[in-house]
C-alpha cells in the first residue's frame, strides 16, 4: 500500500506537456519506497547526492579508485553521510518500528550485540544501503520497462487494464503480483533483455578445467549469468520481445542456465523476491494515474553499460493526469509505525 502512495506522490511531481528525463524521476521513486520500507525513513533531497555517490564506488572500484576524491565525489560522500546521520538519529528517538524491525532497526541491534559485526566504520554504508540498492537496479529497469510498454500500445492498453482492474477492486497487503499477470511477464521479458547486472565477478578457491582451459585457484573469472538470455537454444528469436515465453506452456525461462537476471547460487539477489513486486506495483500506479505519449515503435533506446546498464536520455512525456476515484491507502513518510 505505502509502495503504491509513495509512487503517487513521487509521480504527482511530474510535470505535464514536456518532455523529461525519467530515469532520475524514477530513481526518486524507488530511493522514497526503498527508504520506507527498509529504514522508515525518506531520503528526501538526498537522492541525486547518492545516486552521484553510488556511481563513484562503483568506479572506483573496477577502474578508477581515485574518483572518489573529486570535489563532487566529496560533497556527494559528504551529503550522504549527513543522511545517515539523520537516520540515526530519527531510529533513536523513535526507537524499533512497531509493525516489525526494518533492516536498520536489525542492523542496530546486531551493533549493540557485538559491535564487531557491524563496527563504526561500516555503519554510515550499512545505513545508506536501502537507499543505494535499487538506484542502479530496480530504478534503471523501471526506465527500461516503460520503455518496453511505451512502444507496444497494445501492452500499454492491457498493463493499463490490469491496473485499472486492480486499483478498482482494490489492494490486499502482501497479495504479490497474481493479479498483474501482464505486467510480471513484461518485467521478466525486460530482465532478459537488459539485465542491469549481466555477470558477476568471483575468485576461484580451486583450480578447474572448463571448456578445455585450466583454471587456476586464486584467479578472477568474469561469470555471463546473463548469455543464456541471447541463446537461441533457450529463447527462440532471442531479440525479440516476447511476454508469451513466460506462459505455463512456454516457460522458457525455467530451462535450466536460461534465465538468471538476479544471479544464481548461494550469492543470488536478496532482492529476487521483492523487486518483480516493486516494478509491478510501480508502473500499475504510473499506468493508473497518468496517461503518457507513446512512443514510436521503432524508437530507439540509448544505453551505457558502464558502471551498470541503464537508459540515457530516455524522455518521456505526460499527456494529462487520469481522473478516477482515489484508491485507500495507508499512508506513509517519515514515521517508524
Ligand atoms: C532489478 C533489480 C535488481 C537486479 C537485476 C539485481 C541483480 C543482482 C545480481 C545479478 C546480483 C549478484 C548475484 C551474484 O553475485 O551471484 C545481486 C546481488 C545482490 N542483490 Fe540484487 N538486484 C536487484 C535489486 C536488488 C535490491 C532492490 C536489493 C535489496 C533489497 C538487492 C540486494 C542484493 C544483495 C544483498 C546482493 C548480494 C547477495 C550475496 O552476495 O549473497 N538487489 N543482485
Amino acid at each position: 500500500m505505502e509502495v503504491v502512495e509513495i509512487t503517487r506522490d513521487e509521480i504527482a511531481k511530474w510535470p505535464v506537456g514536456k518532455r523529461f528525463e525519467v530515469l532520475p524521476r524514477i530513481r526518486h521513486v524507488i530511493a522514497e519506497q526503498m527508504g520506507y520500507v527498509m529504514a522508515g525513513y525518506s531520503p528526501g533531497g538526498y537522492t541525486n547526492d547518492l545516486s552521484t555517490l553510488l556511481g563513484g564506488l562503483l568506479i572506483s572500484a573496477s577502474v578508477f579508485p581515485r574518483v572518489m576524491k573529486l570535489p563532487r565525489m566529496r560533497r556527494a560522500r559528504a551529503r550522504a553521510e549527513e543522511l545517515a546521520g539523520a537516520v540515526l538519529e530519527h531510529k533513536r528517538k523513535v526507537g524499533p518500528r512497531r509493525a516489525g524491525p526494518d533492516f536498520i532497526d536489525l542492523m542496530l541491534d546486531l551493533r549493540e550485540a557485538d559491535p564487531q559485526l557491524l563496527p563504526e566504520t561500516n555503519l554510515n554504508l550499512t545505513v545508506l544501503a536501502p537507499y543505494l540498492v535499487g538506484l542502479d537496479t530496480t530504478a534503471s529497469t523501471c526506465a527500461f520497462m516503460l520503455e518496453n510498454v511505451l512502444k507496444r500500445p497494445e501492452l500499454m492498453e492491457s498493463m493499463t487494464a490490469e491496473a485499472d482492474a486492480l486499483f478498482e477492486q482494490g489492494l490486499t497487503p502482501g497479495e504479490g503480483l497474481r493479479r498483474l499477470d501482464v505486467s510480471r511477464r513484461v518485467a521478466m521479458e525486460t530482465l532478459r533483455l537488459h539485465p542491469v547486472s549481466p555477470a558477476v565477478l568471483r575468485t576461484t578457491a580451486n583450480s578447474f578445467e572448463f571448456a578445455g582451459y585450466r583454471i587456476p585457484a586464486g584467479t578472477l573469472v568474469m561469470v555471463g549469468t546473463s548469455v543464456g538470455h541471447a541463446l537461441e537454444e533457450y529463447f527462440p528469436e532471442p531479440e525479440r520481445f516476447d511476454i508469451e515465453r513466460y506462459t505455463d506452456v512456454r516457460a522458457e525461462h525455467r530451462q535450466r542456465g536460461a534465465y538468471a537476471p538476479f544471479g544464481t547460487g548461494n550469492h543470488r539477489c536478496l532482492g529476487a523476491g521483492l523487486v518483480p513486486v516493486q516494478l509491478g506495483l510501480t508502473m500499475a500506479t504510473i499506468l493508473r494515474e497518468l496517461a503518457l505519449e507513446p512512443l514510436r515503435p521503432d524508437h530507439a533506446l540509448r544505453v551505457r553499460s558502464f558502471p551498470t546498464m541503464r537508459p540515457v536520455g530516455f524522455n518521456i512525456r505526460v499527456l494529462g493526469r487520469r481522473t478516477h476515484a482515489a484508491a485507500a491507502t495507508n499512508g506513509a513518510g517519515n514515521s517508524s509505525s
